[in-house]
C-alpha cells in the first residue's frame, strides 16, 4: 500500500513535472517565435492623443535631400500645356473643353480610353540600379516613388486588383524592384500614396468627389496597408487629401497601425500631412508644394519642400529647357530650404520607357558636385536662430549649424574682396575658413558686424560656404 502511494506520488510528480517542462518548451517558443499578430506592439491608437506624440525621426531631419519619382501610364502620353502637372493628364482629357482634352483627341483619337495607354507602358529601358546609382550619386538620402497615383494604378504586385504595374504594362512589381536597389545603396525607402483623390479607375470610375463610398475607403485602406506590409516604409507619404477631412477617410486608424507595425520592425519612421485637410496641422514633417501653401520662412516644425526639376511632377514632353532650373538655381533651393529647417523632395519624371531625361541627369550630377565639396553644411545639420541675412555688399546669405560650427552659405558670387555681416560675433580664438578647402580667413569685428577677407578666387561655381567656429552669437535686435 505505502509503495503504491509512493509510486502514485512519483507518478504524479513525474507527471506534473513533464506538464511544467512542456509548458515552459511552448511558452519559450512562444516567445522566440511569437505568432505574427500574437504579441503585436499597440502602442499607438487612431486618436490625436496618441499619433500626436510620435516624434519626427532624427535620420529624417538629418538627410535633407530625397528623391521624388513621378512615373506611371501617365507618363506615356507626357503632355500638358507648359506650366501645368502632366501627371494629371486622366483627369484633364475627360474635361471637355481643357487643352489636354484637345490634345487628347487629335492625337489619339476620342474613343482611346486613358486605360488604352497601358499596354503602351513597357518600361522597356528600365534599370533599377541605374536610377539608384544616379541618386546616389546625386547625394540622395531617400527615395519616394509614387506607389499609386490618382489613377487608381499601383505599381507594385498589389494583391487586391489585377490592375497594376506587375500584372499589365511593364509586368514588373517596379515599387519592390527599385526599394531593393535603393536599399542596397543605404538609402531610404517609402513608396507614395496619393488616392486619396482618384479620378480614374477601371473599378471606380467618376470625378472626383463622386469616388468616396464606405467600399472604396475599404479598398484605399487596403491598398496602403499593403504599402505598409510589403515594404516597410521609412515614410508614408499620402496625397489627394484636400477634398475631405481625415475622419471621412478614417486615415487616423492608418497611421496607428503604421506606427505599430514600425515598433514591430524597430524602425523611426516618419508620416507626412496629408491625411485629410491636415497640411500645416498635423504630421511629422509639413509639406509644401511650388508656390502653394508656402511656407518660405523659419519654422520650428520639420518640413519638407517638394517640386519637379521643371513645371510637372510627371514627366511633359513640351517642356523647354527654360522651364528647367539650372544647377545654380537647385543648390540655391536646397540650401535655402534647408536654412529653413525643411528637407527637399526633388522629384524625378521618367520617361514611359524607364529613361530619365538628360536634363533631369545633368541637374541631379550637378547638385552631387556641389554636395560632395560642401555636404558638411548640409547633411546632419539644424537651423540657426535666423535662416538668412545680407551682407552689406548685398551678398545674399543662409545659416546652418553643426557641432559648434556655423555655415555661412554664399548665394551670391561676391565681387568684392571682402564681406560684412552684420550683427554675428564670433569667439576671440574662433577660426573663419573657406569649407571648400579648408583654408583659414582673416576676419575682424567692429560694431557687432563681422568682416572676412575672402580668398583670391572662390573654388566651384554655385553657393559658397564659410564655416564660422565655436558657436558664434548673434545679436537678435540691430543696435540702435
Ligand atoms: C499634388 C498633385 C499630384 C502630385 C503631388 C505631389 O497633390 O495633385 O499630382 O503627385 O502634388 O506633391
Amino acid at each position: 500500500m505505502k509503495k503504491s502511494i509512493n509510486s502514485l506520488w512519483v507518478n504524479n510528480s513525474l507527471k506534473s513535472k513533464m506538464i511544467r517542462a512542456l509548458l515552459c518548451v511552448i511558452l519559450t517558443a512562444l516567445f522566440l517565435f511569437p505568432k505574427k499578430n500574437m504579441l503585436m506592439a499597440q502602442t499607438w491608437s487612431p486618436n490625436w492623443d496618441s499619433i500626436t506624440k510620435h516624434e519626427t525621426p532624427e535620420w529624417f531631419r538629418d538627410a535633407k535631400f530625397g528623391i521624388f519619382i513621378h512615373w506611371g501610364v501617365y507618363s506615356v502620353p507626357a503632355w500638358a500645356p507648359r506650366g501645368m502637372y502632366a501627371e494629371w493628364y486622366p483627369t484633364y482629357m475627360y474635361q471637355k473643353d481643357h487643352p489636354v482634352s484637345k490634345y487628347h483627341r487629335n492625337t489619339w483619337g476620342k474613343d482611346f480610353e486613358y486605360r488604352d495607354f497601358i499596354p503602351l507602358w513597357k518600361a522597356e529601358n528600365w534599370d533599377p540600379d541605374e536610377w539608384a546609382d544616379l541618386f546616389e550619386k546625386a547625394g540622395a538620402r531617400y527615395v519616394i516613388p509614387v506607389g499609386e497615383h490618382h489613377d487608381g494604378f499601383p505599381l507594385w504586385d498589389s494583391a487586391l486588383t489585377g490592375w497594376n504595374a506587375a500584372q499589365m504594362g511593364p509586368k514588373r512589381d517596379l515599387i519592390r524592384e527599385l526599394g531593393e536597389a535603393v536599399r542596397a545603396r543605404g538609402m531610404k525607402y517609402g513608396p507614395s500614396y496619393h488616392g486619396l483623390l482618384n479620378y480614374y479607375t477601371s473599378e471606380f470610375s467618376g470625378p472626383h468627389p463622386d469616388y468616396i463610398s464606405d467600399d472604396y475607403i475599404e479598398f484605399m485602406h487596403a491598398k496602403i496597408r499593403e504599402i505598409i506590409d510589403l515594404f516597410e516604409p521609412d515614410i508614408l507619404w499620402l496625397d489627394g487629401d484636400w477634398l475631405q477631412p481625415l475622419e471621412v477617410f478614417r486615415t487616423r486608424e492608418l497611421i496607428a497601425y503604421y506606427y505599430n507595425q514600425a515598433e514591430e520592425w524597430g524602425k523611426e519612421v516618419a508620416v507626412n500631412d496629408r491625411w485629410g485637410q491636415v497640411r500645416g496641422i498635423f504630421g511629422d514633417f509639413f509639406t509644401q508644394e511650388y508656390e502653394y501653401d508656402v511656407i518660405d520662412r523659419l519654422i520650428d516644425h520639420k518640413w519638407e519642400n517638394t517640386r519637379g526639376m521643371g513645371q510637372s511632377f510627371g514627366y511633359n514632353q513640351n517642356e523647354r529647357l527654360e522651364d528647367y532650373l539650372t544647377v545654380g538655381e537647385l543648390v540655391e533651393l536646397l540650401v535655402d530650404n534647408v536654412s529653413k529647417n525643411a528637407n527637399l523632395l526633388l522629384n524625378v519624371g521618367p520617361r514611359a520607357d524607364g529613361t530619365i531625361p538628360e536634363v533631369q541627369k545633368k541637374l541631379l550630377l550637378g547638385l552631387g558636385d556641389w554636395l560632395r565639396v560642401n555636404g558638411e553644411a548640409i547633411y546632419g545639420t539644424r537651423p540657426w536662430f535666423t535662416a538668412e541675412a545680407t551682407t552689406t555688399e548685398g551678398v545674399r546669405i543662409r545659416f546652418t549649424r553643426k557641432e559648434g560650427k556655423l555655415y555661412v552659405h554664399l548665394l551670391d558670387k561676391p565681387n568684392v574682396s571682402q564681406i560684412t555681416i552684420p550683427r554675428i560675433f564670433p569667439d576671440d580664438g574662433a577660426e573663419v575658413s573657406l569649407l571648400a578647402t579648408g583654408e583659414l580667413l582673416y576676419w575682424n569685428l567692429i560694431d557687432n558686424n563681422l568682416t572676412i577677407k575672402l580668398p583670391e578666387r572662390l573654388p566651384g561655381d554655385h553657393v559658397y560656404v564659410l564655416s564660422i567656429s565655436d558657436e558664434p552669437g548673434y545679436l537678435m535686435k540691430r543696435s540702435q
